[in-house]
């Protein structure tokens, strides 16, 4: 699990967004767009979710945010070190098939997890409109390669730093009021993803969106990823983590993503690595 390669794509005051490509031939062969890994930077450490944003004959491409303990930890490794343990390909794939008319909402590190579905659904022969938002241009990743993987791409930043001032949902919501779509799949911030089911539904389009449960082990064991779909308890890890967004209860999902904050916190404090 040697990093290949290694490229900061953004640093804005401090909290960077880090590509690296990571040696790992099984998961490459059989992974598909929409699908994940957990990793272990180290034999101490906790198990993290990231998507697979690329695979290549021999590796992946994994593109993370230094959120937290772990991803800090993980982007100071650098090109020869090894990953403790990785573990993939996990979830669900994407469904890849002629839709029509697809709008994919990518907001902030979301936009890493687009890209393999949106060069997927291009491939597919669907018509690819892209809406990508960030909080400020400095944090925009992945701008030239969805330009290439979309037939139509808009950008808006929530400080109008760069292209339209705005969010996404504006935006998504200005091009279903002039056109039909098919399908909307959306990955950013879970607000971002609540007001994206909430537009879609009041257009009557299809909405699915991948989430970003808090997970432990990520292979259905432990129940902390569960997510109330339909009225059911859904396991994020095994039963997604792609969902139908209308079904999905945001309200109790917003709650539980918030549960272990203080111990994270507490957690970077104890070991004063940042
Ligand atoms: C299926 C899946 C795919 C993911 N893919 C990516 C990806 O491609 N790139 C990427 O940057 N991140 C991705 N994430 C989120 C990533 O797993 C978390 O950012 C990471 O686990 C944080 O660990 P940490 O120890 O660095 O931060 P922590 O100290 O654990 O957390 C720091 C902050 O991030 C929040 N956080 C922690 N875990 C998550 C989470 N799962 N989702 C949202 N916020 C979280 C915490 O509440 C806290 O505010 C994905 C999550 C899932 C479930
Ligand atoms: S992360 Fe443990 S069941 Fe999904």
């Amino acid at each position: 699990m040697k990093i290949l390669n290694k490229k900061i794509l953004s640093d804005f005051q401090g909290v960077r967004v880090v590509s690296i490509e990571v040696f790992a031939p099984q998961i490459a062969l059989k992974a598909s767009p929409g699908q994940f890994i957990a990793l272990m930077v180290n034999k101490e450490g906790e198990r993290i979710p990231l998507t697979i944003v690329e695979r290549n004959k021999e590796s992946i491409r994994l593109i993370f945010q230094e959120a937290g303990f772990t991803t800090k930890l993980l982007g100071r490794f650098n090109v020869g070190d090894s990953l403790y343990a990785m573990v993939g390909p996990l979830g669900h794939a994407t469904e890849i098939k002629f839709f029509g008319r697809v709008i994919l909402v990518g907001g902030g590190v979301g936009i890493a997890e687009i890209y393999p579905v949106a060069k997927a659904l291009k491939e597919a022969g669907n018509n690819v409109t892209v809406v990508l938002g960030a909080r400020t241009k400095d944090l925009l990743i992945l701008e030239d390669e969805l330009k290439e993987a979309s037939s139509q791409l808009y950008i808006v930043t929530d400080d109008g730093s760069y292209k339209r001032k705005g969010f996404t949902t504006d935006a998504l919501k200005e091009l279903l009021e002039k056109d039909k779509y098919d399908l909307v799949y959306s990955v950013g911030p879970i607000p971002m993803m609540k007001k994206v089911a909430d537009v879609t539904k009041s257009f009557n389009v299809k909405a699915i969106v991948s989430l970003n449960a808090l997970m432990v082990d990520a292979t259905g064991m432990c129940g902390c990823c569960r997510v109330t779909v339909s009225g059911e308890t859904k396991f994020s890890c095994i039963d997604g983590p792609e969902f139908e967004a209308k079904e999905i209860d945001w309200e109790e999902l917003i709650k539980r993503n918030c549960v272990y904050q203080d111990k994270e916190k507490h957690i970077c404090n104890l070991n004063k690595l940042f």
